[in-house]
């Protein structure tokens, strides 16, 4: 009994130690930091240790990989209401807090007074220092992994990389090719001309039956809605409001909803500074946010609807095509997209399905038992990478998501999965991806143009 107690408390330290440092503390279900949803930085999630990834009579041939940009400033939507709401609700908690309490230390109420917010909306989802870092680190722990297939030297020939058409995606791809080859090498690293709707990168965009039945239908977010108004969050809410000492009804769920928000960014920001709007929340209240984050991205980028993930066979297409190629280069592909690319493709290829949906009802149920939690699986610079092994004359796949060992669900029993196996479980008869029929494009031409909402 003693014994386990001062286990706790040791790794308690450990865990404080390594906050500090700006570490993963990833295991520690007390930490905050673990359910920030798509605005957790990747420092929180991914497998930080270096050393070359080997299986005895395997070579590695290919590696083929998807990245989210990192670490990003906000919408501009969440520019406006963080610089319209967020003074007035920080002047109302420091007019009801003049001296420091459980809920608000005096770090926090010195922060608040310090607070204010600094961003322009031209900066709008740009990659932060953060984002770079994280980038960096991938790539220099990648290359470490797999030395001969991201060889430090550049080469045009053995390296293709692709990013969609926006700032933060360009940006990654530049810091990325800082951690291979050194910031001069990666100035002159080439790349084809990114495009708004690309049909690998943001296939989605190209889905027209996936944005009509999807991504317009307002029954796609009901779940959500449904549980951000719920007595459960509206006794959240009133709680948050009590514990910072507000006055009744001053504190709206959009309000608790921004805090959270700003919470998670300004954690992704700072390694080593605690955000006070982070305080405002218990860990249960954290946990109720992360849901009605996952409950958006379950029912638009994953399980929700076959759809969704359906239509990532072009993704699926791309590393067949690549891995079939007659020719060994380039080694290494790598595309730069959002999550939305990246849950699809995840989904795809089955990783962390549940078993029910989740809803606005199942809260309890899977709170804490879940694998579709977007805080580990979606954060800023998820990545999810396939390397072509070849082991005695045999074909084989590993997988790795957050730079983790993963097994396919076509071979749940082994980290090495034969490539005519994964081929049979994911393709089934068809013989290519029937993405024109899947997304029903073809007929009557609309181009709803472009609200800018991938994140
Ligand atoms: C790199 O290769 C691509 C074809 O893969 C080619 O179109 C491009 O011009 C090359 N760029 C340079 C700088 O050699
Ligand atoms: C249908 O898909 C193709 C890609 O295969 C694309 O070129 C075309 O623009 C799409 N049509 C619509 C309406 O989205
Ligand atoms: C959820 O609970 C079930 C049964 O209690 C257990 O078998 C399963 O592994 C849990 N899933 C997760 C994701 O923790
Ligand atoms: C993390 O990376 C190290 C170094 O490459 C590797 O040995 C280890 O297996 C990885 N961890 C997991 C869980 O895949
Ligand atoms: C995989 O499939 C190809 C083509 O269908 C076949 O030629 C090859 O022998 C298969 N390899 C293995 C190891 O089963």
């Amino acid at each position: 009994m003693e014994n386990k107690i001062w286990l706790i408390l040791l790794y308690l330290a450990i865990c404080v130690t390594y906050n500090l440092g700006g570490e993963i503390c990833s295991d520690n279900p007390k930490a905050y930091q673990n359910y920030l949803g798509t605005k957790t930085p990747y420092r929180f999630v991914g497998n930080n240790t270096f050393g070359r990834i080997e299986y005895p009579g395997c070579t590695t041939k290919k590696i083929w990989m998807i990245v989210r940009h990192g670490t990003r400033n906000p919408s501009h939507s969440f520019i406006e209401s963080m610089n319209n709401r967020l003074p007035q609700i920080r002047d109302l908690i420091l007019k009801h807090n003049t001296i420091s309490s459980e809920v608000l230390h005096n770090s926090d109420l010195m922060a608040f007074q310090k607070w204010d917010a600094k961003l322009h909306k031209k900066d709008s989802k740009k990659l932060t220092h953060e984002g770079q870092n994280e980038l960096i680190n991938i790539a220099e722990r990648m290359q470490s992994r797999f030395p001969s297939l991201l060889s430090n030297i550049y080469s045009n020939t053995s390296y293709k990389f692709k990013f969609t058409d926006s700032q933060r995606t360009k940006k990654s791809a530049y810091y990325f090719a800082v951690g291979l080859f050194g910031k001069n090498t990666a100035k002159s690293v080439w790349y084809p001309e990114p495009s708004k709707k690309d049909p690998i990168l943001r296939f989605y965009k190209l889905c027209k039956k996936w944005r009509n039945d999807v991504k317009l239908n307002p029954e796609s977010l009901s779940h959500r809605t449904a549980f951000g108004a719920s007595p459960l969050m509206t006794k959240i809410v009133t709680e948050i409001s009590d514990r910072l000492k507000l006055p009744k009804n001053s504190l709206t769920f959009d309000d608790a909803y921004t805090m959270y928000s700003t919470c998670a960014f300004e954690t992704a920001w700072k390694a080593n500074v605690k955000s006070p709007w982070c305080s405002a929340f218990t860990i249960n209240d954290m946990k109720a946010f992360e849901y009605y984050e996952d409950l958006k991205y379950y029912w638009i980028d994953g399980y929700g609807y076959n759809l969704n993930h359906k239509q990532a066979c072009v993704a699926f297409d791309d590393v067949v095509s690549f891995f079939n190629s007659k020719s060994s280069y380039p080694k290494a592909t790598v595309y730069f997209t959002h999550s939305g690319t990246l849950l699809k493709v995840m989904s795809h290829f089955g990783l962390y399905k549940e078993d029910q949906p989740l809803t606005e009802n199942n809260f309890n149920d899977k709170v804490d038992n879940r694998t579709f939690r977007v805080s580990r699986i979606g954060s800023f610079a998820t990545n999810l990478a396939l390397v072509l092994m070849d082991c005695e004359g045999t074909p084989k796949i590993l997988a790795l998501h957050q730079e983790r060992i993963v097994r396919l669900p076509s071979c749940p029993t082994s980290d090495l999965c034969g490539f005519n196996e994964t081929l049979r479980y994911y393709r089934g008869d068809t013989a290519t991806c029937e993405f024109e029929e899947i997304c029903d494009n073809g007929t009557d031409e609309t181009d709803e143009e472009n609200t800018d909402d991938s994140i």
